[in-house]
């Protein structure tokens, strides 16, 4: 059987183009003892991926070779096995990279729970929600009464950040890229405002929805929105830095805010990365299922359709396109 997967065969300057990529086709090939053979379902497209394209080998994550597949998580299910531990129609989530069809030895596999969407799996128990309980939980210690702002809050991660400190109590404010992400942080998902960061008066808006100042940042952005947030951290603050996505497609980073507020106010800012943490990701995955169960985490999945969706689709993340955590459907 033949099946079709997406090599990096180029490296990005600024921007993703279908350039840098090379659809082939495949012989499926045939599963030795101990092995698996997996058909994807579902592939989750994150900004990461820019920088897994780019040759920075000083990176906290070896860069994809050219020729290789692409890198990426997903959702697929065992259609053959010779492995102990997988049945053929058990479902894994793991790095299976741009493709339909995956051989494994199970290595970095995890099998999902029954009942559990894929979509759930990607915008929640995956990357997402375990980059936001981490980040805030894990580091960022948030206490009940305390006021949070989050960068990027209609985002994948963003929104599981803002739910997740809702539910422990904060006040959270959110900024996004429109109105109408706005809204829905506001109307479905319960955040107590949010700002649409290319307003003229963001520094205004952000003054009125904080009155007591700003406990606890997270930091998914950087752009304007860090600078205005700084200038009203309060004594004891912690800044999370998640992730600069404003600085992903320009030549150069934007200028810095002065850091000495780091100093004054004995502020912490933590940069972490989720690979670190792999070896949480069980218990994380079991907290996160229990905010889900209780219906505290919403989530919405923006679907591409077909494997080749993926090489014009990924640029969503970088103009706002995307509504939701962006995957794609095979
Ligand atoms: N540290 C880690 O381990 C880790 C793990 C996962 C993700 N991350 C980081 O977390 C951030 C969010 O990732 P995600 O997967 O949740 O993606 P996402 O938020 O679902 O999608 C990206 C969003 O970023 C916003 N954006 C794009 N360009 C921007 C700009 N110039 N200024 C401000 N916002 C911009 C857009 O929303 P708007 O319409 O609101 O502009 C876009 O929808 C990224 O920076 C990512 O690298 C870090």
């Amino acid at each position: 059987m033949q099946y079709k997967a997406i090599k990096l065969v180029k490296r990005p300057e600024l921007r993703i183009t279908p350039d840098l990529f090379e659809t082939v086709t495949l012989e499926t090939p045939a599963i030795v003892d101990g092995q698996i053979l997996l058909k994807q379902t579902h592939m989750s497209l994150d900004p990461a991926m820019k920088g897994w394209m780019t040759d920075d080998r000083k990176s906290y994550i070896p860069p994809v070779e050219l020729g290789e597949i692409m890198r990426s998580s997903g959702v697929a299910e065992v259609v053959e096995s010779k492995h102990e531990s997988f049945a053929v129609g058990d479902r894994v989530v793991g790095m299976i990279g741009w493709t339909e069809y995956a051989v494994s030895d199970g290595q970095g596999l995890n099998k999902l729970p029954p009942g559990v969407s894929a979509e759930a799996v990607l915008c929640v128990l995956a990357l997402p929600g375990l980059t936001a309980y981490q980040g805030l939980i894990e580091i960022g210690k948030p206490k009940a009464g305390e006021t949070l702002v989050v960068s990027g809050a209609a985002g994948s991660v963003g929104s599981m950040v803002g739910q997740l400190a809702k539910a422990e109590g904060l006040t959270v404010i959110g900024t996004a890229g429109s109105d109408d992400k706005c809204r829905w942080l506001e109307d479905e998902l319960g955040f107590d405002s949010a700002i649409n960061y290319k307003s003229d008066d963001l520094a205004e808006q952000m003054a009125g929805a904080t009155p007591n100042g700003i406990d606890l940042y997270f930091e998914n952005t950087g752009g304007p929105v860090q600078h205005v947030v700084f200038n009203r951290m309060n004594a004891h603050g912690r800044i999370i830095v998640c992730g600069m996505i404003a600085d992903y497609n320009t030549a150069t980073p934007a200028p810095g805010p002065s850091w000495i507020n780091i100093i004054k106010r004995r502020l912490t800012i933590t940069g972490f990365t989720m690979p670190d943490h792999w070896d949480d990701v069980p218990r994380m995955m079991q907290e996160l299922a229990t905010y889900l169960a209780a219906g505290k985490l919403k989530y919405r999945a923006h679907k591409l359709q077909g494997l080749e969706s993926a090489i014009e689709g990924i640029n969503l993340l970088f103009t706002g396109g995307n509504t939701g955590k962006l995957m794609v459907e095979l």
